[in-house]
């Protein structure tokens, strides 16, 4: 048995609490027709609604909202005065940059690119392909002249790019007509959040408004990739598969390479810094078990060298796990990759929120297709990862 603790830790700020509305948008009533910068919105409260979001970000407020991947924290990425506020929201560490989300191409030419400016060739195939949806990409940056808040970026020479595929998102951005600074809008460490309530739980009494537009489909955030460098990199695992990539993406991507998956600890600087700081995690904490078979032998050797109480612990089973005698929270995460990745953070939160456990354990899966960023989030979120 192999095992390898973690350390914790957290920070915490203070601010006067303010009133958080949640207002209802429904999704299915936007359509966006083929080359139109606005959408057409056929239900009366969900224009209201969205005209309402809309000004709060123009009054450079930052708002919860839907994505296809999880929910962000978003406010207008070209001021200082609405970025700040997400970082203090979240608690988030000051030099991990955000992503800036666009409505359009004609908007990323229009706002954020110098003029006469073109997207690089590489990343060609995978906008027509992937656009609108769960990819980032990077493009250069000068952070003397860009119109991007250097709280965005970091004062880096890149900044992070996606076009959310999430209707409600989609067309908050072509409504105020501002590119959104966004991450998930969860207080930072903990789990992203794929529902309007979780994004309450964490952020009720510090931003005024979340738009509700029921769950995110995807369940985890978006893939980061670096077509600047050579060969290209994978940044961050997610809604877009390293597999998907090289097929979309043909001879440019074939060499994509995954960034070193860094240690909370470690000094070295980041390629993506995000990748350094600690995720995902619940209050209870994540045992994640790899190639475990039925799990029974090894969970019953953990619960009795650790000496734990069965009725403190919950399980999030995938595809093998069996049920262990004495343990009442049993979950399925799902069986294909796209289930598990649609309930994972939900589920982590829900076992967390809602019972009164101390430990999660946790079947972790291959790292194939979805696997990569599923397990990418598990082992950042787990005190302790066990692998026969
Ligand atoms: O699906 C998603 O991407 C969600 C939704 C809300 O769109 N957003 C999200 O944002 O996950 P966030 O801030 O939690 O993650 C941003 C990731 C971090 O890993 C960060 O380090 C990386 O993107 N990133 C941002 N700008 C970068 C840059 N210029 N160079 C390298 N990595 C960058
Ligand atoms: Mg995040």
């Amino acid at each position: 048995m192999r095992c390898i603790r973690r350390t914790m830790s957290t920070t915490t700020t203070t601010t006067t609490p303010i009133n958080t509305r949640i207002l209802r948008v429904n999704p299915e009533s936007i359509v966006f027709k083929k080359d139109q910068i606005l959408p057409h919105i056929l239900d009366k409260e969900t224009e209201d609604n969205l005209n309402i979001a809309s000004e709060q970000l123009k009054s450079l407020n930052v708002i919860g909202f839907p994505t296809e991947t999880v929910y962000g924290l978003g406010g207008s990425a070209l001021s200082d005065k609405s970025v700040q506020p997400i970082y203090r929201a979240k608690n988030r560490p000051a030099d991990n940059p955000l992503i800036v989300h666009i409505s359009s191409i004609q908007q990323l030419k229009s706002k954020l690119l110098p003029s006469n400016t073109e997207i690089p060739n590489i990343y060609k195939p995978l906008i027509d392909k992937f656009w609108p949806g769960p990819l980032t990409i990077l493009l250069r940056n000068d952070p003397q002249n860009s119109p991007i808040s250097s709280f965005v970026t970091g004062n880096q020479d890149t900044f992070a790019v996606r076009m959310p595929q999430h209707p409600v998102a989609r067309a908050l951005i072509a409504i105020s007509d501002l590119p959104l600074a966004a991450p998930s809008a969860n207080s930072s460490t903990k789990p992203s959040p794929t529902m309007a309530k979780h994004v309450y739980f964490d952020l009720n009494g510090k931003i005024p408004l979340i738009l509700d537009g029921g769950s995110s489909n995807v369940g985890v955030e978006s893939t980061v990739v670096d077509g600047l460098s050579s060969p290209p990199m994978l940044l961050r695992p997610g809604g877009i598969s390293l597999e998907e990539i090289k097929e979309v993406g043909g001879k440019q991507w074939e060499n994509i390479q995954i960034a070193k998956n860094l240690k909370d600890d470690s000094n070295e600087k980041a390629k993506t810094p995000g990748m350094k700081y600690k995720h995902y995690s619940p209050n209870a904490k994540v045992i994640l078990f790899i190639n475990c078979g039925d799990g029974l032998k090894i969970m019953k050797e953990y619960i009795e060298k650790h000496n734990l109480e069965k009725s403190k612990i919950a399980i999030l089973k995938t595809r093998n796990f069996q049920n262990l005698e004495g343990i009442e929270i049993i979950k399925s995460l799902g069986v294909v990759g796209e289930e598990i990745s649609r309930n994972l953070f939900k589920l982590l939160r829900e076992v967390d929120e809602e019972a009164n456990i101390d430990y999660i354990f946790v079947e972790g899966i291959d790292e194939t297709n979805e696997g990569l960023a599923i397990m990418n989030r598990l082992n950042k979120a787990a005190v302790e990862v066990i692998k026969l």
